[in-house]
Formats: C-alpha cells, sequence, structure tokens
C-alpha cells in the first residue's frame, strides 16, 4: 500500500477547503479500525469554524498546524459501555493511523497531534468542547490540502529486527 510509503506529517496546507465527502471519507476510514473486542469506542468532532480552529490551535505549543488547516477532527474516546476500557488509547491509534492513511488516498495533508494522555492537553479540550467526564480527548488532526508533499523515506533499519532471539 503506497500510502503507507509516501505518508509524512503535514503541517502547512493550502487555502482551499476540504470537501465534505472526503471528510466523510477519512472518518469512515477511522472508523474501519481494528479494536478491542470490537468496542469502536471511537467519536469525533469536526471543526471547521476558523475561530473555534484557532482556539483549538492552543492546545499546546506544537499544535500551530491547527489554525492553518481547512478542518481538524478531533478524536474521542467514550469510555462508557467499553469491554475493554484499558485499551482505549490503543483502539484510537489505530483509528487515527487509518485517517492519517486515507487523507494520503485523498490528496490531503495532515498530521497526529498527540493529546492523551497529557492531562494538561485533555483538559484543555474538555474545557473547551464542554465534554462529559465518559469522554476521553485523543488526538487533534488537522487536515486540509498539502502545501509540502507526501514522499517516501526510507527507515528499515535491519538492526531492529530479531529473529527467535533477542
Ligand atoms: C503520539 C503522537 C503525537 C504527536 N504529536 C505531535 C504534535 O503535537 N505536533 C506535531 O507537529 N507533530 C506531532 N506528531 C507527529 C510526529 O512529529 C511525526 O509523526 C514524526 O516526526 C515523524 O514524521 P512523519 O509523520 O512525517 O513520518 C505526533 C505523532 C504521534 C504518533
Amino acid at each position: 500500500m503506497d500510502s503507507i510509503f509516501i505518508r509524512r506529517s503535514v503541517r502547512k496546507y493550502l487555502n482551499q477547503p476540504v470537501e465534505s465527502e472526503k471528510v466523510e471519507q477519512l472518518l469512515k476510514a477511522a472508523m474501519q479500525a481494528p479494536s478491542a473486542g470490537n468496542q469502536q469506542p471511537w467519536e469525533f468532532i469536526v471543526v471547521q469554524d476558523k475561530k473555534l480552529l484557532s482556539k483549538l490551535s492552543l492546545l499546546s505549543p506544537y499544535a500551530g498546524p491547527i489554525n492553518e488547516a481547512a478542518v481538524a477532527i478531533v478524536m474521542l474516546g467514550n469510555k462508557e459501555n467499553v469491554k475493554f476500557p484499558e485499551y482505549l488509547q490503543q483502539d484510537l491509534s489505530a483509528a487515527t493511523q487509518n485517517l492519517l492513511l486515507q487523507a494520503v488516498e485523498l490528496d490531503l495533508g495532515a498530521v497526529w497531534l498527540g493529546v492523551a494522555p497529557i492531562e494538561e492537553r485533555m483538559k484543555y479540550i474538555m474545557e473547551l468542547f464542554d465534554l462529559p467526564e465518559s469522554i476521553m480527548p485523543f488526538a487533534v488532526i488537522p487536515i486540509g490540502y498539502p502545501e509540502t508533499e507526501n514522499k517516501y523515506i526510507d527507515r528499515y533499519e535491519k538492526v531492529k529486527v530479531h529473529y527467535g532471539r533477542y
């Protein structure tokens, strides 16, 4: 799958909206991810309003790309009624990676901005969206048409692979 190999974190975007069909396709890809016991604990907030994007970009010193993006998707985990709450972050990671790869397929650029488990960032999002305690903010993904390209960088390192024993 080419998108795995050419995906890059894209932090600069053109001043161009992202079609709602593409946003929906990104969400479909995220929800297609594997999850513990197939619990599918994810929920999403799609943010397009410029003022709200600007507030969201104050989430951390490393969240500036949100300010330039056409849209940002806030990845959330719902702790209620799940069989394996201890796996929430792994489930959300799989959904996030799916979304990033789908973005490449749609000629979009995106970057994973970490939120959980950093308490301060989680609290910022809880307050900004007035979230109930059952919801865990996991990550924010700003998305737009890329100013920088997705391109292949070889990261294969033989020394990290162990056959049969360490
Ligand atoms: C858990 C996690 C948190 C991250 N948080 C940030 C972030 O806050 N800001 C940012 O610009 N990039 C963030 N990134 C993106 C990484 O910096 C990026 O994936 C890494 O430098 C490798 O580059 P690549 O994505 O182009 O392969 C995060 C990535 C992960 C997986």
